[in-house]
């Protein structure tokens, strides 16, 4: 992996600043932006249904490059705006009825805690979420149990939760579910980008993943795996268009084949070019190369915080890209004035964001501190010394 090379094609880092907020939203390589605003151009010369027609090939290779990137075919990708619309219209494909269990994890993601809250409101649904080993991990006998006594309609992990390093056992979670043949969602918002995701080795039936943050896409992108099983069964959303369906009589449809049947008809094609081309400089890189090299910056950046007296909140055997702590005595609000003051960019989340997990920790958030691969050894240096000194 070529660093010079890779800042190089990032105009936005060359002003100096020390970029660390890719959990939040990434620096985009110089080839998305120009690709999205020549897109633009051609747009404004011929309307966009022309360049739409003009480009068809190329926006096609939205769904190869995404295929390849997390080990599927093209016919089980679907371009979505968000993870948030990607996991929404999964969900809307299941037909819950009052009494159905979902199991999930405490560090599910705010969004998805709110949906599955939503239903449990509307339908009385069950929520149920799985306990976690004193190391942190998930527990899977009790997972096994859970499946057991309940028969779940649903069993839902986030990867990478948002507010912490924790990287959870998804491939584990998807080997009891396909043994109990449990519908299985993994929210892979966080992971996409900064390490290798396989959905075969997952064996989930949706994968849920966003553009803007590791996967380095522009905003309003992302995408939603279907498995085949799924399709195969005729999963739709339950708001469906006609990206979805052929219309082939006064009250019916025929739903077509593909998870395309997930998106709607409208969307920013100049969005999935940019998406498209953010895929491809990941595969080009390689994601094995790009993890690697990120596991060794996190765990470079939490040794130093933790050695100048930081509180690190990461817990967990694997960890990510996504570094959270706090002072010493729980501040946030002095570290975050020193962070801006250096022109260091980064994010801090509040208790309500991990409600769960910032309770158990005792603590009222965490400053995010989230390295990727076009960062450098040097800048986690700079930055911990930065931080270190404001300790003193
Ligand atoms: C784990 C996780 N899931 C889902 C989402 C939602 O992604 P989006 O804002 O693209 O809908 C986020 C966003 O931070 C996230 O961190």
């Amino acid at each position: 992996m070529n660093t010079d090379k890779i800042r190089q094609e990032i105009r936005g880092l060359r002003d100096g600043k020390l970029f660390f907020n890719n959990a939040g939203s990434s620096l985009m390589p110089n080839i998305v932006v120009d690709s999205m605003i020549d897109y633009f151009h051609q747009e404004e010369q011929f309307g966009g249904y022309e360049v739409a027609n003009r480009n068809a090939e190329l926006l096609e290779n939205f769904y190869a490059e995404t295929a390849r990137l997390i080990h599927s075919k093209p016919s089980n990708i679907a371009f979505m705006t968000s993870a948030t619309e990607a996991f929404a219209k999964a969900l809307s494909s299941i037909i819950f009825i009052e009494g159905d269990v979902i199991i999930t994890t405490i560090d599910d993601y705010i969004s998805n805690q709110i949906t599955f809250i939503s239903l449990q409101k509307r339908l009385n649904v069950k929520i149920i979420r799985l306990k976690k080993l004193d190391n942190n991990e998930l527990d899977f006998e009790e997972l096994e149990n859970l499946i057991k006594e309940h028969q779940p309609k649903l069993v839902a992990v986030t990867h990478i939760p948002t507010n912490s390093g924790l990287i959870q056992d998804v491939e584990s979670v998807g080997k009891i579910c396909r043994q109990y043949d449990v519908l299985y969602l993994a929210d892979c918002c966080q992971s996409v980008g900064q390490m290798v995701v396989d959905v075969e080795k997952i064996g989930c039936d949706f994968l849920t993943a966003t553009g803007r943050k590791f996967m380095r896409g522009p905003r309003g992108s992302g995408f939603l795996y279907v498995s085949d099983r799924v399709l195969e069964q005729d999963y739709a959303p339950v708001l469906l268009d006609m990206r979805g369906a052929h219309w082939s009589e006064f009250d019916n449809y025929e739903l077509f084949k593909t998870a395309k049947r997930f998106e709607h008809w409208e969307v920013s094609y100049a969005a999935v070019l940019g998406m498209m081309e953010a895929v491809k400089y990941a595969n080009n890189i390689g994601l094995e190369q790009i993890e690697n090299y990120n596991k060794n910056l996190a765990e470079t950046l939490r040794t130093n915080l933790s050695e100048s007296g930081f509180k690190v909140l990461d817990i967990g055997k694997n960890l990510s890209s996504i570094v959270t702590f706090c002072g010493p005595d729980n501040d946030l609000e002095n570290i975050q004035n020193v962070l801006r003051d250096n022109n260091v960019f980064f994010s801090a989340s509040y208790k309500h964001s991990a409600l769960i997990d910032f309770t158990d920790k005792k603590v009222d958030g965490a400053v995010r501190l989230s390295p990727h691969y076009f960062n450098t050894l040097e800048e986690i240096e700079r930055v911990s010394e930065i931080l270190s000194k404001s300790l003193i």
